[in-house]
């Protein structure tokens, strides 16, 4: 039967992701699809899955491997059936399928990538447009740090390991590491895999705190801190709870909030457009939107004002870079958008919004909010911002502070439009106001840069029809 080469595909343009766990070993069977390893750069950790059912002749990467796309992973003795053209005979030892290069979301001039998606997507399991390190010194806390109270009982290791159970080899030496007879432990995983979050959770829950699952170092090696932010307390002591654990995505976020709050310093300017005009536009087109297949909601006007006022103001689309010696000066304008989803906050990007119209914003929009909330946005969907809005208008409130999504410099918060009256010289008219919030990275933006920008988007959505000029 033949033999093929099983090659890194495209990974969102990550150079040198790690291999943080092998999910397969030499003479394992694999189907199509299967993820073979997983690979983590710093905006993801993905499953690379195999391009051919068969078996496992050789496996050509290790745990802690350094990849990047095209990178020989395996050599798969392929079944008769279900052989995917794409994946590399031996011989010509083809590369993977053909991809785009995709931007960084990071500091230097990059090149625009279509957005399709790669032949053999990756399966990402965790993306969040991450934070750029900052010159600042990095939180004492980050999203995977744990910690482990010096006096912790730690389970007695028995080094019979079970072969019954469904785990990667990270997952089995972490196990070792902790003394942990996988068998005990419940997997979440496709087919009750046991994850390195099951296990982490099954060891919490027996030494009652969070222990650090860092893959190079093993329990013992790593020095006990307290928590002086998050003290572990029971609160069953106080009545009935539930405990569920945090998705991978909700980490990762908080850790980046945390971090850009930690070394951002924001300053959030406030303000209201007037938009009972735009509003009344927007009612207008309706109809229109109808026949189009689509919703127009004020966000797609959002997009076309920032733009505009990005493009007059380019401090806000700016980013520091060389630890805060440079400037990145971006030619492009691609925005953002904060996305409520059940598995937690995400932020596609929507490219070239100074080149769009209304109509292709509002189709961008609505259909990136759907593959959010489906978890099928692309690496490169999530990339390149560089500024965000953060819409909670729908939801409610009358203001509210965001927080910077560095290593863009600024983000616009915008609450529910309400009916106010305003005074117009002679007497109080019923007016729609948005109210909005604009914060930014005070190392970057003064508060002039500041000032002109959020009044120029006012007068932009108080009066749209300024946003053609
Ligand atoms: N004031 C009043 N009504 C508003 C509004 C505002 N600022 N913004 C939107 N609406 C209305 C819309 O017009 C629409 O009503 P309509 O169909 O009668 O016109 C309704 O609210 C629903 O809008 P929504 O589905 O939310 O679409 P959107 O284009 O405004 O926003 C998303 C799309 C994806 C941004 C939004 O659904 C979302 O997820 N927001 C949450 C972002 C978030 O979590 N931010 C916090 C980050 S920490």
């Amino acid at each position: 039967m033949p033999v093929q080469q099983v090659t890194v595909p495209d990974i969102g343009g990550a150079e040198g992701a790690e291999v943080i766990e092998l999910l397969v070993a030499v003479g394992d069977q694999v189907a199509l699809d299967q993820g073979l390893i997983v690979l983590e750069s710093d905006k993801a950790s993905m499953e690379i899955p195999s391009t051919v059912a068969g078996t496992v002749v050789e496996l050509l990467v290790k745990q802690g491997d350094h990849l990047a796309e095209g990178a020989p992973l395996a050599m798969i003795e392929v079944a008769e059936v279900a052989v995917d053209q794409s994946a590399a005979p031996v011989a010509s030892a083809a590369p993977a399928a053909p991809v785009e290069p995709l931007t960084e979301q990071a500091t230097s001039a990059v090149v625009v990538p279509p957005e399709v998606p790669p032949a053999v997507p990756p399966v990402v399991s965790q993306v969040v447009a991450p934070p750029e390190v900052t010159a600042s010194p990095a939180p004492t806390m980050v999203a995977d740090t744990a910690l482990v109270a010096a006096s912790a009982p730690v389970p007695v290791a028995d080094t019979r390991e079970t072969v019954a159970v469904y785990a990667g080899p990270a997952v089995r030496k972490l196990a070792r590491e902790f003394g942990v007879q996988l068998g005990q432990v419940d997997g979440s995983g496709p087919q009750g895999r046991i994850l390195k979050e099951d296990l982490q959770q099954f060891v919490q829950g027996l030494i009652g705190v969070r222990v650090k699952t860092s893959q190079t170092k093993s329990l013992g090696e790593e020095q006990p801190e307290v928590s002086t932010l998050t003290p572990n307390i029971d609160f069953s002591k106080f009545g009935e709870i539930e405990i569920t654990q945090r998705s991978k995505l909700d980490k990762l976020t908080a850790a980046n909030m945390h971090r850009s709050w930690l070394n951002v310093p924001h300053v959030t300017q406030f303000d209201e457009a007037d938009i009972t005009d735009l509003e009344e536009f927007r009612a207008g087109l309706k109809a229109e939107a109808e026949r189009r297949d689509t919703r127009l909601t004020p966000l797609p006007f959002l997009l076309k004002a920032c733009a505009v006022a990005l493009r007059d103001n380019p401090r806000l689309n700016s980013a520091l870079t060389r630890g805060g010696e440079d400037l990145v000066h971006k030619k492009y304008i691609h925005i953002g958008m904060a996305v409520d989803t059940p598995a937690g906050l995400m932020v596609p990007v929507i490219r070239d919004v100074d080149r769009k119209t209304i109509w292709a914003l509002a189709r961008e929009v609505a259909e990136l909010a759907v593959k959010a909330r489906e978890r099928k946005l692309s690496p490169a969907q999530l990339q390149g911002g560089c500024f965000t809005i953060s819409s909670l208008g729908n939801i409610g409130g009358s203001g509210f502070t965001p927080i910077v999504n560095t290593p863009e410099v600024g983000i616009l918060g915008v609450s529910k439009a309400a009916i106010k009256p305003v005074w117009n010289g002679k007497e109080f008219t019923p007016r729609t106001l948005l109210p909005l919030a604009l914060s930014y990275d005070h190392r970057v933006v003064n508060g002039g840069d500041g000032g002109r920008f959020l009044t120029q988007l006012v007068a932009l959505l108080s009066d749209i029809r300024q946003l053609s000029l």
